[in-house]
């Protein structure tokens, strides 16, 4: 198929829009995938995805389509047949960058907007991405089918954001497949054909890349220039790392293999790699030249190529040290899968050895916990979030801590730097002085306030990331009526007065639960935390005191009354098999207690988010 018939389009959307329900309509209209295999969100394929019903992995899919005929293209036909490139995306902020790398790899954009929400902080982050990327946008507007949709006012929205005439905006519904026709037409008609040079040296855009147990190193790549045939030798420049390809193929919608991969078209090749860390999303594959040495090749790599870094860490315990090996197992092999899963030994007092694992944000920490509990069936004792900081010597040497336990006595460094971030707040205009409250509460700076809208405001603003890492989107919900949406971007390192918040139990430090906190902070965080920690520690034989310091200075205390604890006593007469069900569940929830010295420490009491909004 020549690139002239050829169109790769991905979608956009704000979370929960109905992205993967859209792709699904049109998976079935083109008779890509036929009614009675269709699987809902089909796309979707990893089961945690099903689950929480949002996309973590991007698919792309091909598709075929004849505009005007409203139904799958069929043999005989004397129509042109168009391919059609769909490359789903996920629509979380913690995996923008994939976003990125998705609208790299495609020439327009199908911007979906749910006509009972309108427009959201995400859909903004998005357009910008796709106008950066120079594609042709084309706004939809979703869930028309529900009776609380206003495509009117939403299409006004969108078209004083896009510039365009609230008319020509398409307007469908996922559910009923109400206007997917006619999306499929547009398509065809307003995303410009790819327009590479197939005689070129071989250029394609990795956007994609996942390890198979059985095959290896799969990446999935757009080819820019040239063409790839099954068995040349291949080049990635940012991981100068060399590769066969040991297969070629397309997604149709399963891989399917096809000897040779052409300019504009978008497939998958199999390669004899042996980790997806050679080859990062958004690298650039080549043709193997031979004696040029990796990274002084003439070609020119495709823009773009930025490695992720993990901004987010967490303490992972398993609760009993026999399972130290199975969590090492588990990691690396999440990690085969998951170039941005970044990991370290970490070792504590109290929660024995384990590892500190980095993540994109508390959603990715979230699915990686979840795999590790379900996949691999271990049981830990997971700490609260941390970002990592970075502390400056006296000589002007810096070194990144990712956790409270590395942080120096301040008499031994300069300055300790946080992580900030610029957020953009949009929210219906009467709940801007709400909003601007909540940004200065969390130490935040309202930087500026546009309107999308006469009625749609943006509040930029700058803030820590720790800060906006615990309930800053409950709060934001909660204020603004569930109408405020929220997207950021990591910003800078900047100094600031930061302290060492220690927490003791019974007189003993327990180093699992310390925590780095800005001075003005600090006081109402140890404070928070020794209230909750109270709620949570069972009464035990003795009195337990509950402390907060910093410096060794005591700021704040609770106590956990004495009481004995026997769960039979309140049982009359001799049913057996209840006192031993009783006895049993004591049993098990002791396996969730993490012993401290006496005592014993419920697991979720390391989860404890202090909270910045109160
Ligand atoms: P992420 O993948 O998490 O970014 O979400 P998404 O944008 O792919 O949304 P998804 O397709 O999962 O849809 C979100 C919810 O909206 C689901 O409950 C869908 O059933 C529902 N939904 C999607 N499209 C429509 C529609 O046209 N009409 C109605 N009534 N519901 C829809």
């Amino acid at each position: 198929m020549d690139q002239f018939h050829t169109r790769n389009f991905c979608i956009i959307a704000h979370i929960d829009h109905g992205k993967s329900t859209l792709a699904d309509r049109m998976l079935e209209l083109t008779g890509t995938v036929h009614k009675r295999d269709m699987q809902a969100q089909l796309l979707d394929s990893m089961d945690l995805e099903r689950e929480k019903g949002i996309t973590i992995k991007l698919q792309p899919v091909r598709m075929a389509w004849t505009p005007g005929t409203r139904r799958p293209p069929e043999p005989g036909d004397k129509n042109v047949e168009y391919r059609l490139n769909l490359i789903d995306t996920p629509g979380h902020v913690d995996f923008s960058y994939e976003v990125s790398r998705s609208l790299a790899a495609c020439e327009g954009a199908i911007l979906v907007v749910d006509a009972s929400q309108g427009i959201q902080a995400q859909t903004l982050a998005n357009v910008y991405l796709a106008i950066e990327a120079g594609l042709e946008i084309i706004p939809v507007l979703n869930k028309i089918d529900l009776p609380a949709a206003d495509p009117e006012r939403v299409a006004t929205e969108v078209a004083s954001l896009l510039g365009c005439d609230p008319s020509t905006i398409l307007r469908v519904s996922g559910k009923t497949g109400a206007g997917v026709p006619e999306l499929l037409d547009s398509i065809i008609e307003l995303v410009p054909a790819p327009s590479g040079d197939p005689a070129a040296p071989l250029r394609a855009l990795v956007f994609d890349s996942v390890f198979d147990d059985y095959r290896g190193v799969i990446l999935f790549i757009r080819i820019v220039d040239g063409q790839l045939t099954r068995h040349d030798r291949v080049r990635l420049i940012a991981g100068r790392a060399d590769a066969l390809a040991v297969e070629t193929g397309m997604f149709a919608p399963k891989q399917t293999a096809v000897p040779q991969l052409e300019a504009g078209q978008i497939g998958y090749v199999v390669t004899n790699l042996k980790s997806i860390a050679e080859a990062r999303v958004g690298d650039t594959l080549t043709t193997f030249v031979a004696n040029v040495q990796p990274g002084s090749e003439v070609i020119q790599a495709l823009a773009g190529y930025k490695q992720v870094k993990p901004f987010v860490f967490a303490g992972f315990f398993p609760t009993s040290n026999e399972q130290y090996p199975d969590l090492k197992d588990a990691l690396e092999k999440l990690k085969l899968n998951d170039a941005a899963l970044v990991y370290e030994p970490e070792s504590s007092q109290v929660l024995g050895f384990g590892y500190r694992v980095g993540f994109l944000g508390l959603l990715h920490l979230d699915i990686i916990r979840e795999r590790l509990e379900r996949e691999y069936g271990l049981d830990m004792v997971v700490t609260s979030p941390s970002t990592d900081y970075i502390v400056r010597s006296h000589d002007g040497t810096e070194r990144t801590i990712r956790s409270a336990a590395d942080l120096p006595d301040p008499g031994q460094i300069d300055e300790v730097l946080e992580p900030w971030i610029s957020g953009e707040v949009v929210v219906p205009g009467d709940y801007i002085g709400g909003v601007i409250q909540l940004v200065n509460r969390i130490r935040g700076n309202q930087k500026n306030l546009t309107y999308v809208d006469e009625k749609l405001a943006l509040i930029a603003f700058e803030a820590p990331l720790a800060n906006v890492l615990t309930d800053f989107y409950d709060s934001l919900k909660s204020i603004t009526s569930g109408y405020g949406s929220f997207s950021y971007e990591l910003a800078a390192y900047r100094s600031e007065e930061l302290v060492r918040l220690d927490i003791l139990v019974g007189g003993d430090m327990v180093d699992a639960l310390s925590m780095i906190a800005h001075k003005d902070e600090a006081y109402r965080a140890g404070k928070q935390i020794v209230e909750k920690l109270k709620t949570l520690i069972p009464k035990q034989n003795f009195e337990v005191s509950l402390q907060a310091a910093i410096g060794g200075k005591i700021i704040a205390r609770e106590d956990v009354k004495a009481v004995r604890k026997d769960v039979i006593a309140g049982l009359y007469g001799g049913d057996v098999t209840r006192k031993n069900k009783l006895l049993d569940k004591q049993k098990r929830g002791k396996k969730r207690m993490k012993r401290v010295g006496k005592f014993d420490i419920p697991a979720e009491a390391f989860m404890i988010l202090v909270s910045k909004d109160s």
